[in-house]
């Protein structure tokens, strides 16, 4: 098995103290590197060896912070850049909300770290092989016994020198460890029956899960938070502030009656940056039930039965400013009251971008 030169040399010591005096000895020879194979750990071993301090604390400390920077960008820009929502008020990006989110991320990718960054960065894994599991003293070494090893480091390696250094510093069972085998291959039929053995163990696991749940229903454990009056996904802002509480940074509505809003004039100019912002607010708000053109085809199933109003329609395109402005903060029948979830240039810039899809479908040869 031996291919050309020896891995390095072994010997066996009964007695932590004796292995702990020979190291020093040993390392003054500079016949190779020291190792030492032990039970379990043995004080001052490390410093012995001249061991470096692990790099482990301070990778587990940098990844840890990109996990609470990962984390905390990650919330804010989703929060409050992409898809602000708006519950009772409260401004989307603030930091505290993200706490627990950013605890738990930091948590992630430190222990990831630690596990893959010990296993594999530093300690090599996945190492199929290693000299010293051949030797017979892997065998002792894992029971009442302690190895230290004289590895051949460099070109030069005497073996004979390294046998003699260890009978001098009292280690008995010394042993020559062959150098290292050709790479042991895995046959290619083994890989391909463990992949299909693992394609058929999922299916089967998918099949009993799928079957399982739909002949023994699963009761789940407590029902009674399903049945509390809550706001659903895209639900946003149907639910009116608690009474008598105003949100912060809007101001109460005063209007029970669209002709008192009439009046009301749009305060925001008809910029490009008013548009696009009416734009992503119909989009996210309106446009699943008036339909992208707002001409009142729900891109809804017909399960969903309302009967959104066509705002090209004659009717609708006489509304002023002020209706639209105020069915949006108090609903119309099935249209439901959404002004809550949106600030105050949020609901003008949706009403902008309406006019504009209506100019659009009414277009005269003047527009051009
Ligand atoms: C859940 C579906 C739904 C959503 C979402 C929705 N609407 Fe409506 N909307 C309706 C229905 C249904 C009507 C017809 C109400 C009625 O019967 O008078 C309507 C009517 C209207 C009217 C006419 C009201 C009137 O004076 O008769 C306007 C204006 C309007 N919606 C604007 C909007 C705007 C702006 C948005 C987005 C911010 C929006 N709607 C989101 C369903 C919806």
């Amino acid at each position: 098995m031996a291919e050309g030169r020896a891995f390095g040399v072994l010997g066996l010591f009964s007695d932590p103290a004796l292995l702990l005096a020979a190291v020093p000895k040993l390392r003054a020879r500079g016949l190779g590197r020291v190792q030492a194979y032990t039970p379990y750990p043995v004080h001052g071993l490390g410093e012995a060896l001249g061991l470096r301090r692990s790099p482990l604390g301070g990778m587990v400390l940098v990844m840890g912070l990109l996990g609470t920077a990962t984390a905390f960008l990650f919330q804010w820009w989703m929060n409050s850049v992409d898809y602000p929502l708006f519950t009772g008020g409260k401004d989307p990006s603030s930091w505290q909300a993200f706490v627990p989110i950013m605890f738990e991320v930091t948590v992630l990718f430190a222990t990831f770290t630690a596990g893959l960054g010990m296993l594999v960065l530093l300690n090599k894994l996945p190492a199929f092989w290693h000299p010293f599991l051949d030797s017979e003293a892997s065998r002792a070494a894992t029971r009442d016994r302690f190895a230290l090893a004289i590895e051949a480091e460099g070109e030069v390696f005497d073996a004979a020198a390294a046998e003699a250094a260890l009978m001098v510093v009292g280690a008995g069972s010394i042993e020559v460890l062959p150098g290292l085998p050709p790479p042991r291959r895995v046959p290619l039929e083994t890989l391909l029956g463990l992949a299909a053995g693992g394609a058929v163990a999922c299916c089967l696991a998918g099949a009993a899960m799928y079957w399982g749940v739909k002949l023994f229903p699963v009761l789940p454990p407590m029902s009674h938070m399903l049945a509390q009056p809550r706001l659903d996904a895209q639900q946003r802002g149907r639910r009116a502030p608690a009474e008598g509480s105003v949100a912060r940074g809007r101001l109460p509505y005063p209007f029970e009656k669209p002709e008192q809003a009439r009046g009301l004039g749009n305060p925001l100019p008809r910029t490009e940056e008013v548009l696009r912002l009416g734009r992503k607010v119909f989009a996210h708000n309106c446009l699943i039930c008036h339909g992208p053109l707002a001409d009142g085809t729900p891109i809804l199933t017909a399960a969903y039965g309302g009967r959104p109003a066509n705002l090209q329609s004659r009717k609708y395109l006489g509304l002023s400013d002020g209706e639209i402005y105020h069915t949006i903060m108090k609903g119309e029948n099935a249209m439901p009251r959404l002004g809550d979830g949106f600030t105050e240039d949020e609901r003008w810039a949706v009403i902008h971008y309406i006019r504009a899809l209506q100019r659009a479908q009414h277009a005269k040869d003047g527009d051009l």
